[in-house]
């Protein structure tokens, strides 16, 4: 069952000062939105993400705006090995020898259709990016994590694609996977409380994604991703150190 975050949760102005996080998808829709948020929290962001310009552009605005200066880690996640992952925690562990934060954010949509007719190559590449790729990357993260004295992992979930399961192809059926993942893990850190991992579900929201998946909707009314930041910083922020297991259904409400 989805859960909230508490009512009364409002972030402290520097709630992420220090903290390491790396996020996934960081020139995306929600990956912009949050990177930058977290930075403006006091987070050192280390951004990911195949698009260099969108990343280059991203750590411009986070460097005038004068928050920690961030690292970009291009990468595409959809040919990732495992000594691709092993290079990137390596380059981690000179630069910081920590991480506080890991936000699995990117993620790709395959069309909406019967699965006898998704694409057997979108089939592959969809569970690579959506659920290999996280997998991986948690994996090769751990010992990064472990050096944190409070480390928090956040996957992101679906609940549309969960709880409607027509048509929606590899990508819904990566989105189940990523929850039976998270649930996984949490139940194995269960005895490192330094570790806490969660799911996050940000609900319907404007990005490039979500656009293209519902041509027919205004994007106007769309919630904009700033709207759902409390969400994200809840589960990075020090207040959730107990918080674990959970799937967070991210509000609008800021
Ligand atoms: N927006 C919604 O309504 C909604 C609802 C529920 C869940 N979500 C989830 O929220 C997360 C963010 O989605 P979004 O709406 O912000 O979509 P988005 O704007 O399309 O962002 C997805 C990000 O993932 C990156 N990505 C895709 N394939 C990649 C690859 N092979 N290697 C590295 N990065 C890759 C994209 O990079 P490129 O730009 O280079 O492709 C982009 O930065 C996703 O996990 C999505 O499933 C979104």
């Amino acid at each position: 069952m989805n859960t909230t975050i508490p009512d009364n949760y409002i972030p402290q102005e520097s709630c992420l000062q220090g903290k390491i996080i790396l996020i996934t998808g960081a020139a995306g829709g929600i990956g912009s939105i949050v990177s930058r948020t977290f930075a403006g929290y006091g987070a050192t962001v280390i951004l990911l993400g195949r698009d260099t310009k969108g990343l280059e552009s991203l750590y411009d605005e986070i460097e005038d705006a004068g928050y920690p200066l961030p690292a970009l880690y291009p990468m595409n996640l959809e040919g990732a090995t495992d000594k691709d992952y092993m290079d990137l925690t390596r380059t981690m562990e000179k630069e910081f020898g920590r991480l506080d934060g890991l936000l699995h954010n990117a993620a790709r949509r395959d069309a909406l259709t019967p699965l006898w007719r998704v694409n057997i190559e979108d089939w592959f590449e969809v569970l690579q990016v959506n659920l290999n790729a996280p997998f991986m990357l948690t994996c090769a993260c751990m010992e990064l994590l472990r050096a944190s004295v409070s480390a928090s992992i956040i996957f992101t979930t679906d609940h549309q694609a969960r709880e409607h399961h027509a048509y929606w192809g590899a990508y819904g059926i990566s989105k189940h996977a990523v929850d039976g993942l998270m649930k996984t893990l949490a139940d194995e850190l269960e005895n490192q409380p330094s570790i806490r991992v969660n799911a996050i579900d940000p609900g319907a929201v404007k990005t490039g994604m979500r656009v293209k998946t519902y041509p027919g909707l205004d994007p106007n009314i769309m919630t904009k991703p700033e709207d759902i930041m409390c969400s994200y910083l809840y589960l990075m922020d020090e207040i959730s150190r107990d918080v674990n297991a959970q799937i967070i259904y991210a509000q609008a409400t800021i």
